[in-house]
């Protein structure tokens, strides 16, 4: 059987948006129908110019739209009239989806939503790997945010594959995304998030529900990728060899050396340009192999990794999308498919 194109258009062409949009545009099981925003700014000029049709999210922006010199194809709301898109990705800023999500309904639209918004705007919480099968034939879903992503990679992987006793997990956050340092941002400081444990915790077990896990944030003064440092407290006596292991099996998270140089969160992020991905995009989570360590009595795990804010969420929308409109019934048919064409690695040489 001749499966369909699934037709998907991504209302907010932001930090997200735009990577969801060019991350679609690579499956050969989807078609990006537009993006939608209510801004004209270079962001939304330069899709405009690599061709993509842009839809006025709100009708009333129409106007000051075209003003600003943008060819505005159509009102989203419209489109979602005429059934010409199957699954809307809502990556507007956090608690605006949760607004749009009347539309979506009254149109009989699907939708996938963004971490900035609460579990109960969609009901399902979503890592693919993790709970794939919950958002099938669903009409919505959330794709937890980028820390939370992190964590139901790492900390799932072990909870799924050892078992995971307790999980304590430190979240050192960049303070602004990079398009928008110039607005805002703090300088040569950090700062603790005051309320523990941070919603990251609590956020995981709509994914993980039987997860112990505690977590505690802080916002640094840089721009680019969380750091995250876990203590894991496993069921059974484990080696470094298990753990490593683990991650090994695990899709999208890969190793980096401290001994090869990999540094800190820049060494990161100039790592990941290396690799030629459009943006200089990370999809796998980065956990430094020579940072892992096991308590004397082998029943704790000790490790750190990077968290690519920007772009490890990219692959769960893609997976959204198939779970939702059961494209693919199998977590990790979806997954591989996924991986291939975002050129996803397990190893990075
Ligand atoms: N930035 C990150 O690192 C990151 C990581 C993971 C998840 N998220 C989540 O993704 C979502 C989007 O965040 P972002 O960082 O991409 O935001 P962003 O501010 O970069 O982009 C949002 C876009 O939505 C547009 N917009 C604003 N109001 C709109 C409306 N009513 N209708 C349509 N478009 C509208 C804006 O013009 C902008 O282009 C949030 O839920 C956020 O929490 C962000």
């Amino acid at each position: 059987m001749v499966k369909p194109i699934v037709k998907t258009l991504v209302n907010g062409y932001g930090v997200i948006g735009k990577r969801v949009a060019d991350a679609i545009l690579r499956q050969p099981d989807m078609k990006l129908v537009g993006v939608a925003d209510i801004v004209a700014d270079w962001r939304v000029k330069l899709a405009a110019a690599r061709g993509l049709p842009i839809y006025a999210s709100i009708a009333d922006k129409v106007t000051d739209m075209e003003r600003k010199g943008l060819r505005v194809s159509g009102i989203l709301e419209d489109l979602l009239k005429r059934g010409e898109v199957d699954v809307v990705i809502d990556c507007t800023p956090a608690k605006i989806g949760a607004r749009n999500r009347e539309l979506y309904e009254r149109h009989g639209v699907k939708a996938v939503f963004q971490g900035g918004e609460k579990h109960e705007v969609a009901g399902v919480s979503f890592v693919a790997q993790r709970n794939y099968s919950e958002a099938l034939g669903r009409q919505f879903v959330r794709v937890v945010s980028c820390n939370t992503t992190a964590i139901c990679r790492v900390v799932g992987a072990a909870h799924e594959k050892i078992g995971v006793k307790k999980a304590r997990v430190v979240i050192f956050r960049r303070a602004v995304d990079v398009w928008e340092s110039s607005r805002a941002g703090i300088m040569n400081t950090v700062v603790p998030e005051l309320q523990v444990p941070s919603h990251h915790g609590p956020d995981a077990r709509t994914v993980i529900r039987d997860l112990d896990i505690v977590t505690m944030a802080a916002k640094g003064s840089h721009n680019l990728y969380h750091l995250h440092m876990a203590m894991i407290e496993t069921r059974s006596k484990v080696s470094v060899e298990d753990i490593v292991r683990v991650i090994e099996e695990e899709p999208r998270v890969i190793f980096v050396s401290g001994e090869d140089g990999v540094e800190g969160l820049n060494s990161v992020f100039e790592l990941s340009r290396d690799l030629g991905r459009p943006r200089g995009d990370l999809y796998e989570i980065p956990i430094w192999r020579d940072g892992i360590s096991v308590s004397s009595n082998g029943t704790e795990i000790y490790m750190m990794w990077a968290t690519p804010n920007e772009s490890n969420v990219v692959p769960e929308n893609v997976d959204a999308i198939r779970a939702l409109t059961e494209l693919e019934r199998e977590a990790r048919m979806s997954i591989s498919k996924t991986d291939e064409c975002l050129g996803v690695i397990k190893r990075i040489y």
